[in-house]
């Protein structure tokens, strides 16, 4: 293991993504990233993005609801340095209303949602416990406070992962690890809506969406705080959401 600290972020997809730019902010604060995402071809871009920019990130496919591919990826990462940081960031906005939905399909949006949560949370805080130290951070949406007519399966997942978060949090603080859950409450001015829903994107107006390096900001934010002041839980949104 070498001394360069190293970073895991679970569920990368496009550069323009919360998870494409937590990776990149990673690196430019020094870490080696581990840019871990269920597609071969986006973590290897990213990661080849940020090695161009002079970073160092090493991509790795994994889907995060098997778990060999988890315990995979941490050894990996340890081979590196030490993990100073993970993010738990997979997640999928999947709708659907309950009497249409098929058994399957509730299953497969918690095990991304909700079930990944728990594997990556729990190999994060084995590898960090010797320490004594590290950070744990989970993203969060609006579904993770309350749940609406079609978010039956998304909201009972992110409100699931919520609890994980706190439970960590109250687990393995006093233990020296930072454990932080973050509520993105709004549409993140991502390729996934930019791109994905142009006409929705068009509709917010300027800084109508969430922006991606005001959410790494407050990532790095969570990460750097002393430990007698950290924050627990963070909710963020722009300017003009009404809630
Ligand atoms: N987008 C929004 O407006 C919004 C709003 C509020 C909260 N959030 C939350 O923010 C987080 C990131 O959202 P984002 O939209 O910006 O996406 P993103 O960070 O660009 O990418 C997340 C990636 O997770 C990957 N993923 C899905 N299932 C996975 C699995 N089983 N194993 C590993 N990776 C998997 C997806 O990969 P593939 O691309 O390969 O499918 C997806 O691209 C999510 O937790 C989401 O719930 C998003």
């Amino acid at each position: 293991m070498s001394d360069t600290k190293t970073a895991i972020v679970v569920g990368v997809g496009p550069e323009a993504g919360l998870g494409g730019a937590l990776c990149k902010r990673l690196a430019r604060e020094g870490l080696h990233v581990l840019v871990a995402g269920r597609t071969p071809d986006k973590v290897e871009t990213l990661a080849a993005a940020i090695r161009t920019a002079g970073g160092r990130a090493t991509g790795v496919a994994t889907d995060t609801t098997r778990e060999q591919d988890v315990l995979d990826l941490f050894d990996r990462a340890e081979k590196e340095g030490p993990l100073e940081i993970v993010v738990y960031n997979a997640g999928n906005a999947a709708m659907g209303e309950l009497h249409d939905m098929e058994a399957s399909y509730f299953e497969q949006v918690w095990r991304v949602g909700c079930f990944g949560g728990f594997l990556v949370g729990r190999e994060a805080v084995r590898r960090m416990l010797p320490r004594g130290r590290g950070t744990v951070i989970f993203t969060g949406a609006t579904a993770s406070m309350r749940g609406k007519p079609t978010t039956t399966a998304f909201a009972s997942a992110k409100a699931g992962l919520r609890s994980l978060a706190q439970s960590m949090a109250r687990a393995y603080g006093p233990r020296g690890i930072h454990v932080a859950h973050v509520v993105v409450d709004g549409g993140i001015a991502g390729d996934k809506i930019i791109q994905g829903i142009p006409q929705f994107a068009q509709a917010m107006g300027e800084d109508g969406l969430v922006s991606l390096d005001g959410l790494a900001d407050a990532y790095w934010y969570l990460h750097i705080q002393q430990r007698a002041a950290w924050t627990h839980e963070l909710d963020i949104r722009t300017f003009k959401e009404s809630f």
